[in-house]
């Protein structure tokens, strides 16, 4: 999988450069062409010579050392790369990408590069959660960069917790899949619905729920990685997304997004709705602020359309995927959905389970076919949750076909 595959690998300053140095090995001994960039304090940790030594190949660590005349050694480093990845990753070199800081070797090569960037941090447990390193990693992800998250245990630093150096296997294992699976959706049509809706009672209040838009915005992240042009249409979240593959189409209501959904409907393969939409909206919305009255106040709510339900009964060759938020008959709920929709599969959370449903960056699922084969999606960040759907959908999708 990895024969001939041209790797930069970036070294940046901590302890855990020693493990690049296994890292470099393995992968040449994968068949990778392996050419390493060094940070100067990456320097101070493990010699560059070791690196050239395990990589056959010149190693990089000064940007003006242009060795060949007719190239810029980092443009051609960039436009060389299949992949790059950095191993040990440090919060330096995390915050300097973050913000676009090209002050060396290493972080003008990412500037400049289209190949696809894995990062694996390695740094003190305190670092890895400090509120300004979270921020950029965050990010770093929505401009779809992908991490690698380092393991939990004890740390060169002497305290406990997580921060330590994905061991190499682990991460030649995470490139060998990337590389395999890159593709998985191209010149797939997918249209994923995130978020929740407003419904307007007048114009300073509206009726909405708890959804941040986390899970759909992982699944539309994951159906662009895997190829997939993707139509994101979302209720209003805190949420940023940029990937060249997606298109993201804001709306505000249920009818908003009804007619947006079915707006772009006919030409989809794959539709997914982890929207959590309004079932009742106010029956009357007020222009003008509602004045405050003594005693109690009723609002009369009409139903709104079920999005999905009408998607069932218009279906063609699409791939319908609903989801379901329950508490309790979880299963049960989620095949009567499945079935009364008319979906193709139906993912089910129980949203009053610990790191599951609203809000958090975690979520489990189960996600059931139109056999009725169960598939548990074990605890995992919003983001393996929605590989994992992506690819159960795929595989769902061509034994459909087939
Ligand atoms: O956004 P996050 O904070 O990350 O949280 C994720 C989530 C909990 C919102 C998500 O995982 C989830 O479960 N989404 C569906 C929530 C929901 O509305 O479930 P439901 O059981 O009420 O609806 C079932 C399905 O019908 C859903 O696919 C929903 O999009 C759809 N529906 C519901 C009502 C309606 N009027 N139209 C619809 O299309």
């Amino acid at each position: 999988m990895l024969t001939d595959k041209k790797i930069v690998l970036g070294v940046t300053g901590g302890i855990a450069s020693y493990k690049a140095c296994v890292l470099t090995s393995k992968l040449t001994q994968k068949g990778a062409h392996v050419r390493v960039i060094m940070t100067e304090s990456a320097t101070k940790f493990v010699t560059p010579l070791t690196f050239q030594a395990l990589s056959r190949n010149p190693v990089y660590f000064d940007t003006f050392d242009e060795k060949d005349p007719q190239k810029i050694a980092h443009i051609d480093l960039a436009d060389w790369a299949d992949m790059i990845i950095i191993a040990p990753a440090t919060a330096n070199v995390i915050s300097k990408l973050a913000i676009g800081i090209a002050d060396d070797m290493l972080t003008t090569t990412l500037l400049a590069t289209k190949a696809p960037v894995y990062i694996a941090p390695a740094m003190n447990v305190h670092m890895y959660e400090h509120p300004a390193i979270v921020k950029q990693m965050k990010q770093l992800e929505n401009w779809g960069y992908h991490f690698i998250e380092p393991g939990a245990g004890h740390l060169a630093c002497g305290w406990v917790g997580k921060g330590r150096l994905e061991e190499p296997e682990t991460i030649i294992e995470v490139i060998e899949d990337h590389l395999t699976e890159k593709q998985i959706l191209k010149g797939k049509k997918v249209l994923v619905s995130a978020g929740p809706t407003r419904e307007i009672i007048d114009p300073v209040r509206f009726l909405s729920n708890r959804s941040s838009g986390k899970m759909g915005f992982a699944l539309a992240k994951a159906a662009a990685d895997f190829g997939a042009n993707v139509t994101l249409i979302t209720g209003p979240v805190h949420e940023h997304i940029h990937h060249p593959n997606i298109k993201r189409v804001d709306i505000i209501s249920a009818e908003d997004m009804y007619n947006v959904i079915h707006k772009h409907y006919p030409t989809q393969d794959i539709v997914i709705k982890a929207a959590a939409v309004a079932d009742y909206r106010p029956k009357i919305v007020h222009e003008e602020k509602m004045k405050k009255q003594s005693g109690e106040l009723t609002l009369e709510m009409v139903r709104t359309q079920d999005i999905l339900q009408s998607l069932g009964e218009k279906k063609k060759d699409q791939f319908l995927v609903g989801f379901a938020a329950e508490t309790t008959n979880v299963i049960e709920n989620g095949l009567k959905k499945l079935k009364a929709k008319n979906l193709n599969a139906i993912v089910v959370n129980d949203v009053s389970e610990q790191g599951a449903g609203f809000a958090g960056d975690t979520n489990k699922v189960t996600y059931i076919n139109r056999d009725e084969h169960l598939e548990n999606i074990p605890l995992a960040t919003k983001q393996n949750v929605a590989k994992h759907i992506l690819r159960r959908i795929k595989r769902d999708l061509e034994d459909e076909i087939t």
